[in-house]
């Protein structure tokens, strides 16, 4: 099937999660089933690769698709959060690590060390905030930028991430991590 043809459908394909977020804001967040993530499923186990078409995310947009019983954040970035992302010292993080597990282990948290690709555009990390688990909300926080673009904040115990996932304040310990993940054509992001 060609993507120009079945782009609607592809598009109702995708697992909504961000507009299940909307709902959890005002339960005070749900906290992820941890025993989910230690016991997936043999259906789950099944889809240790996924690919998402991503030709329907907007600039400035994201989608959350559910990849080994985890939430996963596609982030398009608009050049604003990326340069927002990129001017920021390395000091001023409270873990210096970029966490992503396509390049060496260890590596800074460059925003470059985290996107996905040269540009800066596309993002893609784990949506389970590093602390205990919770499914952070985007576009919030008080690393959001003007208007509330970018960042994302975890109200379980107020950890806010930064417009590249990087944990700035709150008590989460790591950087969202980035998942293996990489463009397989122009439009379509392989995870796993
Ligand atoms: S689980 Fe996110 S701040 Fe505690």
């Amino acid at each position: 099937m060609s993507n120009a043809e079945h782009h609607e459908g592809t598009r109702r394909d995708f697992l909504y999660y961000a507009t299940a977020g909307a709902g959890a804001v005002a339960t005070g967040a749900a906290v992820w089933p941890l025993v989910n993530q230690m016991n997936p499923s043999a259906d789950v186990l099944a889809l240790s690769s996924i690919r998402v078409d991503v030709s329907g995310v907007s600039e400035g947009s994201q989608i959350t698709v559910k990849w080994l019983g985890k939430p996963v954040f596609i982030r398009r970035r608009t050049e604003t959060e990326v340069e927002d992302a990129r001017s920021v010292d390395l000091s001023d993080l409270p873990d210096p690590i970029a966490r992503n597990a396509n390049i060496e282990d260890g590596a800074d948290a460059t925003d470059e060390n985290r996107a996905l690709d040269e540009t800066g555009e596309w993002l893609v990390q784990m949506g389970v905030c590093t602390h205990l688990g919770c499914v952070p909300l985007g576009n919030a926080g008080d690393y959001a930028l003007d208007g509330g673009v970018g960042g994302w904040f975890c109200p379980c115990h107020g950890s806010h991430y930064d417009t590249s996932g990087r944990i700035r304040r709150g008590p989460a310990p790591e950087n969202l991590p980035v998942p293996p993940a990489e463009f397989v054509d122009e439009t379509t992001i392989l995870l796993g």
